[in-house]
């Protein structure tokens, strides 16, 4: 009885973290983040050429079933800093307003009009230039690479 009690009271405490958001079941949220941080961040370097592109675009799993045509890898540690994210919002494509602007290293990877999966072939153009990213979640966090 004691035990069932306890129960209760621990699946009502739950309900009320989760009522007041304290407690965020958001895995939508934390998958994309993770995705964004996969296809798109990469600190470890400031700039890559096409060697970088095409063995990135395969490790990163962006090659298959399919060639990604177009891809940026920005060279910021977005992981542990998301201050862009507390930036003015801006329009994404989209036409959301969760968008956010900053200027960063990155290497664009473009895919050759010949190649085919799984063999793809990039040319890749280093540069430090704006990025527009979208922000999702509480706190915030990158969620999608807008251009
Ligand atoms: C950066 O390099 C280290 C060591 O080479 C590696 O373990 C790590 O996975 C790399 N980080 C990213 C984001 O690629
Ligand atoms: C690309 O960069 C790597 C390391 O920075 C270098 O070793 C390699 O020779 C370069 N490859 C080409 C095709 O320029
Ligand atoms: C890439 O995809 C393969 C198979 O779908 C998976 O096993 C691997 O963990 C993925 N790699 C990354 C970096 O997500
Ligand atoms: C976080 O990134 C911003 C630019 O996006 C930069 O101005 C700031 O210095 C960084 N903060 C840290 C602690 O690295
Ligand atoms: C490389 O990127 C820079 C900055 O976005 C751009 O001005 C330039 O036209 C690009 N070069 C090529 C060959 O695409």
């Amino acid at each position: 009885m004691a035990l069932q009690r306890t129960r209760a009271l621990l699946l009502l405490l739950l309900l009320i973290l989760l009522g007041l958001g304290l407690v965020q079941p958001s895995y939508g949220q934390d998958g994309m983040y993770q995705r964004f941080l996969q296809q798109h961040v990469d600190p470890n370097v400031t700039g890559g050429n096409e060697s970088y592109c095409n063995l990135m675009m395969q490790r990163r799993n962006m090659t298959s079933p399919q060639c990604k045509p177009f891809n940026t890898f920005i060279h910021e540690d977005l992981q542990s800093n998301h201050s862009i994210c507390s930036t003015a919002n801006i329009r994404c494509k989209n036409g959301q307003m969760n968008c956010h602007q900053g200027v960063m290293k990155v290497t664009d990877c473009k895919k050759t009009e010949s190649s085919r999966a799984p063999n793809c072939r990039y040319r890749a153009n280093a540069s430090t230039r704006r990025v527009v990213i979208a922000c999702d979640g509480n706190p915030a966090v990158p969620v999608h690479f807008d251009k």
